[in-house]
């Protein structure tokens, strides 16, 4: 049993030689700016390779919503290793992949037929929403959003418009995308205030179709119900209602990408289904298989007609993944997580808020559930990012015993497994605080 946190001040001498073999054979990626090199995982613990124990807030990117290494996981993937591992899932035909793919089309909003695609990640599931709608339209325009993140594969990449860098020097992409501002309202891209704006944002996208991007030529829109690498971005309550009018007045398909606000993390199963929203396509990945890799696109029928070999992959299906989804799933209903989130989401909220009223640079609070964002600026009345003290948080946390992972440029996520034990919460809200306070004396 894992207990902690416990953290040595001293240096760590396991972890450094791994870092230093990682940065010597590994390429460039996203790293984080401090040394974590885990062994095992509990729940929301997780011990590094020199013993040290951490209070993890970012659930491994929003991957462990029901806890790392839950025994109901790792009991269906040990039985079904025995048993087979691979069966090529898109070329063969297999009893769990089946099975999963039945319980994905009933826990989805929307109750009309719908047929899914497994793949390995969320830029596979978002790419093969793109290659659909596509092909079910015949168009090749697609709409998507400034802050937008779907993957890093040349389909989801095109789409995306959360950092510039993530784009240079790959031109040129997949044309005929146009992006457009999101409902970002602590920095309104049209200097409006919600909710006098009436959410002009959404309505901003008939100008876009009436004066450049005739609805003749857009296949779909594609949304996160709360944007994620921009900064865990939550938008009013009318904004995704809006886009679906949208797409259905145009006759163009409406594609939403879960990939990390599904299962759970938001309050509820998906987060469209805060606004009642049905999508015509749905991505799904991160918190999909607990850890295992797998993405899903799940499309309603009448859009998922393409012929045979249009498109597939190996891995997608993958025994191991589907053993432990189905497990995944059943935890997530059986123990009420996503109405947990709601609870603790909410007692979570209440005390970031406190420290928003303390603090002289934690310039926004919001999220839904435990999708909760922190955004740090050095002034709060001009929001001048705080990006270097950002990074030195995550840092001073990471020193205390507490995994913060930044997102965007200034903020950081609060997405802890939606199981964590109140008293871990509290003590990773408190070493939180004391990071910001750090911080702030400089
Ligand atoms: C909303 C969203 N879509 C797609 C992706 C891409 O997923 P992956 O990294 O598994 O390709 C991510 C990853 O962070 C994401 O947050």
């Amino acid at each position: 049993m894992l207990k902690g946190p416990k953290v040595s001040s001293k240096q760590k001498p396991q972890a450094q030689k791994i870092v230093d073999l990682h940065n010597q054979v590994i390429m460039t990626t996203t790293m984080v700016p401090y040394p974590l090199v885990a062994s095992e995982a509990q729940g929301a613990l997780v011990k590094d390779v020199d013993g040290n124990v951490y209070i993890d807030f970012s659930s491994a990117v929003a991957v462990a919503n029901i806890g790392h290494n839950h025994p109901e996981v790792v009991k269906a993937v040990k039985a079904q290793a025995e048993k087979l591992i691979h069966f090529a899932g898109n070329d063969y035909y297999n009893p769990l992949q089946a099975q999963l793919a039945q319980e994905l089309v009933s826990i989805t909003p929307g109750k009309f037929d719908k047929k899914v695609f497994f793949s390995n990640s969320g830029a596979e599931s978002v790419e093969c929403a793109f290659k659909l709608a596509r092909w079910h339209t015949k168009k090749p325009g697609m709409i998507s959003f400034l802050g937008a993140f779907h993957g890093r594969t040349f389909g989801a990449l095109s789409l995306s418009a959360c950092k510039g860098l993530h784009k240079k020097f790959f031109f040129p992409l997949v044309p005929s995308v146009v992006h457009v501002p999101y409902a970002y309202c602590y920095r309104c891209n049209f200097n409006l205030e919600y909710p006098t704006c009436d959410v002009w944002c959404a309505s901003y996208i008939d100008e876009v179709l009436l004066h450049s991007h005739p609805p003749e030529d857009i296949a779909g829109l594609m949304v996160e119900p709360i944007q994620g690498e921009a900064g865990y971005i939550v938008p009013p309550k009318e904004f995704l209602p809006k886009l679906e009018k949208i797409c259905v007045e145009n006759g163009f398909l409406l594609l939403v990408d879960e990939v990390q606000t599904g299962f759970g993390r938001t309050g509820k199963m998906f987060a469209c289904e805060h606004s009642n929203t049905q999508a015509d396509v749905i991505c799904l990945s991160k918190a999909l298989a607990a850890g295992l890799p797998m993405g899903a696109t799940v499309a309603k029928s009448e859009v998922a007609d393409w012929e045979e070999g249009s498109h597939s992959n190996t891995f997608g299906g993958n025994l191991l993944a589907c053993a432990a989804s189905l497990a995944n799933i059943q935890v997530i209903k059986k123990e009420k997580l996503a109405e947990k989130a709601v609870s603790v989401g909410e007692y979570t909220l209440s005390r970031l808020d406190e420290m928003k009223e303390k603090s002289e640079i934690v310039g926004d609070v919001r999220g839904k559930g435990l999708m909760i964002g922190v955004e740090f600026v050095k002034d709060k009345q001009t929001k001048e990012k705080a990006v270097k003290e950002t990074e030195k948080i995550t840092i001073e946390a990471f020193k205390k015993g507490l995994i913060l992972l930044p997102v965007g440029v200034n903020c950081i996520r609060i997405a802890p497994p939606l199981n964590i034990p109140l008293e871990q919460l509290d003590k990773g809200l408190d070493i939180l605080l004391d990071a910001i306070k750090t911080v702030e004396k400089g």
